[in-house]
């Protein structure tokens, strides 16, 4: 019953913010027919994430039945040994336990769909005839409608964006779509990403650029805004009145994972700080919009970027994880400098200076190797003002604190006090606690569903304006290029990071919430 009242509720929240989105619920309406052409056909992300979406959204029946899905990578081979290889890795995904993409029971006639529209596309991504083969191809598609989607390492975005321009590939004509879809790393400061917003920009416009985080891919992330904007109770006190501080964190027990030679170049902060920390920051911090559509959801987000003060170094803490409990150290890891200056944490204190949050810290903190795999969003409000309990003095009282639970466990947690039983007035903390799974069918999605469903229907909620990208690169970009290098401090691999992070909130006179308390429980 209960369940029942509350996917009805959802239901009727969904269909206000968009009357796509209550069809989805209902399965009814499948995206408009398109032609998905996918850079990086035998990429990891390919294989990892947009195949296991086009799965999920094949067995909720969201695509329509002209979907062709065409994916171009350099090196020839037969569509049958792609539709073969695609297979095995979505069989393996969906064995492992530990993927996100894990199913017990695969729907193979949704899975058989997605694949019979599978066609390899042999090209180089920087040679003008792979496009002109290209646009041959697209002439001949079921829909003119088309997504490009560039999975594929950052220094392809320019050559491809450029080659598909040249090609005329981008021009929207007879009222269909032509779409860009670009992931992340966007930049890796404020100039490089002008420069790409700019390279993009020139050859189409803003409505058909969706830039991707994937946080925003993730329900838990999208509910940030359920949570606080479908209750009476959180937005009164969502404010500096009554907020001491919010807790941002990504912790990850992983390491680089092979990507060294990738990472030496990125390190913790450019990788997940001004991209997926301040997506959760936007979420926590923008104003109500006036309604669920693109603009106004993207609006209200940029005012947070934008009001953000540029840090400093005095704001930043930064760490590279040494051998430890967890194992070896970052520098012994393939691909990666044995003098390495490349950071693996990052933790940042961050001002909004808005009236709602002026004087209320934002402490933001990333890393590999850390004691946890743990992201989530705490809020912490301020002390009661009176002293009532006499033997309890109101500073050992614990404070409130509603933490956003995002992953690996999916839910919300509130910290408060209650009296202990027993004969004298004494107050101990509880935690009263909400899991996503205790109310609702576990899908196994990854993340990127709702991304590219929305894409194809040009909702461009979830994704992130040009405007929003170098505002939030501009935040940072005193940290990216500081007057001397910033020190790298060293942790043991399996801790909870280095002990200035622990300091920079010390000077506060706050603490970090552990990464090691009961959440495991919840
Ligand atoms: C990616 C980063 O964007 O996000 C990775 O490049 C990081 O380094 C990952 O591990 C974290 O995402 P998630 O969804 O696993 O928390």
């Amino acid at each position: 019953m209960q369940n029942e009242a509350n996917e009805a509720n959802q239901s009727n929240q969904a269909s206000r913010a968009n009357p796509a989105a209550s069809a989805t619920c209902a399965g009814k309406h499948p995206a408009p027919p398109c032609t998905l052409v996918i850079f990086g056909a035998g990429g990891d992300l390919t294989k990892r994430l947009l195949m296991p979406s086009l799965y999920n959204l094949s067995a909720d029946k969201l695509l329509d039945d002209d979907m062709e899905i065409i994916g171009v990578n350099h090196g020839e081979r037969e569509t049958s040994e792609w539709r073969d290889e695609l297979t095995q890795s979505l069989r393996k995904f969906a064995a492992d336990k530990a993927a996100t993409f894990h199913t017990t029971q695969l729907n193979e006639d949704a899975w058989n769909w997605v694949v019979g529209r599978l066609e390899y596309f042999p090209g180089e991504f920087e040679e003008d005839e792979t496009f002109a083969r290209l646009k041959a191809r697209l002439q001949k598609a079921k829909s003119g409608n088309v997504v490009f989607y560039l999975a594929v390492g950052a220094h392809f975005f320019e050559p491809i964006i450029k080659h598909l321009g040249a090609a005329g590939l981008l021009e929207e004509k007879d009222g269909n779509f032509r779409r860009i879809v670009i992931e992340k790393p966007f930049g890796s400061d404020l100039a490089s990403a002008q420069e790409l917003n700019r390279c993009l920009l020139e050859f189409a416009g803003e409505s058909q650029v969706y830039r991707i985080d994937h946080f925003l891919g993730k329900d838990t992330v999208q509910s940030i805004l359920a949570v606080r904007f479908a209750n009476a109770m959180f937005e009164p006190v969502w404010r500096r009145e009554y907020i001491d501080n919010v807790q941002i964190t990504a912790a990850e027990t992983i390491g680089v994972e092979g990507r060294g030679r990738f990472y030496e170049q990125t390190g913790a902060f450019r990788d997940m700080l001004p991209n997926h920390l301040f997506q959760l920051l936007g979420m926590v911090a923008m104003e109500p919009p006036n309604s669920f559509d693109a603009e106004s959801v993207r609006d209200r987000k940029a005012e947070v970027f934008d009001a953000i003060r540029p840090l400093t170094a005095n704001d930043v803490v930064l760490g590279q994880y040494e051998a430890g409990p967890a194992g070896p150290g970052y520098k012994e890891e393939p691909g990666v400098a044995k003098d390495s200056r490349t950071e693996t944490y990052a933790a940042a204190r961050v001002y909004v200076e808005n009236w709602r949050w002026a004087g209320v810290p934002f402490y933001l903190r990333t890393g590999k190797r850390l004691t946890e795999r743990r992201t989530e969003i705490s809020v912490q409000l301020k002390a009661v003002p009176f002293l009532l309990f006499r033997d309890t003095p109101v500073d050992a009282l614990t404070p409130n604190v509603f933490t956003l639970r995002i992953d690996p466990s999916h839910g919300t947690s509130f910290d408060f006090n209650v009296k202990v039983p027993g004969p004298v007035m004494q107050i101990g903390k509880v935690r009263s606690r909400f899991n996503y799974a205790d109310f609702f069918a576990e899908r196994a999605n990854v993340g990127y569903e709702t991304l590219l469903y929305d894409c194809m229907l040009g909702d461009a909620t979830l994704f992130q304006r040009a405007d929003s990208i170098e505002t939030a690169w501009a935040a940072v970009d005193g940290v990216l290029h500081p007057d001397s290098p910033l020190a790298v401090h060293g942790y043991a691999a399996g801790s909870a990071g280095p002990a200035q992070a622990d300091q920079l909130l010390a000077q506060d006179g706050r603490t970090w919430r552990s990464l090691t308390d009961t959440q495991k429980k919840d």
